[in-house]
């Protein structure tokens, strides 16, 4: 049987997801209690990185190494992949070695293609287009704050980018209504547009997306890969700010969020991601959680079923 992949948040049904955020939740109150299972013995996770990390990196590594697996990092300076060995090789080869692959890369295709080759799960650990491990970690704390997120109004203020994108592929899957507000120049993509079927609206203007939000999130405005137009985009940007004139506009009880790393007086001012509606740290620890229930459902769980 060829394996599940997890490259979009489309590639899990909406039950498999919500059993998953339920599955999180449940391993946070172990990790809390210092209860390790270890249900990852003997599996072995290699994680490509093309590009830097710090969360994904060291969530994914005690992921394994608590639940008595082990974790390799792989760069393409250091393997043969910097050197242009081709991708389906590469999949090939470390497939047939490790029980899961993570990659983090600029091109969607790149990760489609490795996993197109790879005979053992793939895992979306950030591309230009999409970054789903984030939501599952945004949704259970969402979850752990203010129950079902089904319903709720959402708002992502700044590019149109990777989160972006993720966050529309969310609200299709866990059925709330996402508000989009981006310089015209910046909106999604319009194929990531058509695939959040009805949940998604977009705006320029920040204050009609963010009237009545539950919850507030938003990103750089430069991504990796986009440093030489950061100038240009603190320019064209500079009204996208949430800070506390536009949290205001939200519910009291909104929630703000925001997949770090920030820049503090740029997308985001400091009273808001060092304030009271800011869950940036939970949020941030929940990668460690989530990850742990999303390696659990590709290893052993989908391993049962097959
Ligand atoms: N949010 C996130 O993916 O952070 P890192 O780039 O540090 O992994
Ligand atoms: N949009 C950001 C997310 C970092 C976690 C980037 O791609 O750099």
């Amino acid at each position: 049987m060829a394996p599940r992949h997890f490259l979009t948040l489309l590639d899990l049904s909406k039950d498999e997801l919500q059993t998953l955020i339920v599955r999180a939740i449940e391993l946070k109150a172990m990790h809390k209690a210092g209860q390790c299972p270890q249900i990852f013995k003997n599996k072995v996770l290699a994680m490509i990185f093309e590009k830097s990390s710090t969360r994904t990196r060291v969530s994914f590594e005690a992921a394994m190494s608590q639940c008595g697996g082990s974790a390799m990092f792989l760069s393409p300076r250091d393997t043969q992949l910097g050197r242009g060995e081709p991708i389906e090789d590469t999949a090939r080869v470390l497939s047939s070695m490790v029980d899961c692959v993570m990659v983090r890369t600029y091109a969607h295709e790149t990760i489609e293609l490795f996993a197109k080759y790879s005979k053992v799960p793939v895992i979306n650990a950030l591309t230009d287009m999409f970054h789903p491990c984030q939501l599952l970690a945004d949704i259970q704390t969402y979850i752990e704050h203010r129950g079902s997120i089904q319903g709720k109004k959402v708002t992502w203020i700044g590019d149109g980018n990777n989160m972006c994108h993720s966050y529309m592929m969310a609200a299709r899957q866990f059925d709330f209504s996402l508000a989009i507000a981006t310089p015209a120049e910046y909106q999604p993509h319009a194929d990531v547009v058509a695939r959040a079927e009805d949940h998604a609206s977009l705006y320029t203007d920040p204050v009609p997306a963010v009237t009545g939000a539950d919850l507030v999130s938003t990103d750089v405005w430069a991504s990796m890969g986009q440093e030489e137009e950061q100038a240009k985009r603190i320019q064209v940007f500079e009204s996208y700010q949430v800070n506390s004139r536009l949290m205001s506009l939200a519910k009291p009880d909104a929630l703000f969020m925001h997949c770090l790393p920030a820049h503090r007086g740029e997308e985001v001012s400091a009273d808001v991601i060092d304030g009271p509606q800011s869950v940036v740290w939970e949020q941030a620890e929940n990668r460690l959680h989530s990850q742990k229930a999303l390696l659990e459902f590709l290893l052993i769980t989908q391993a049962v079923t097959q």
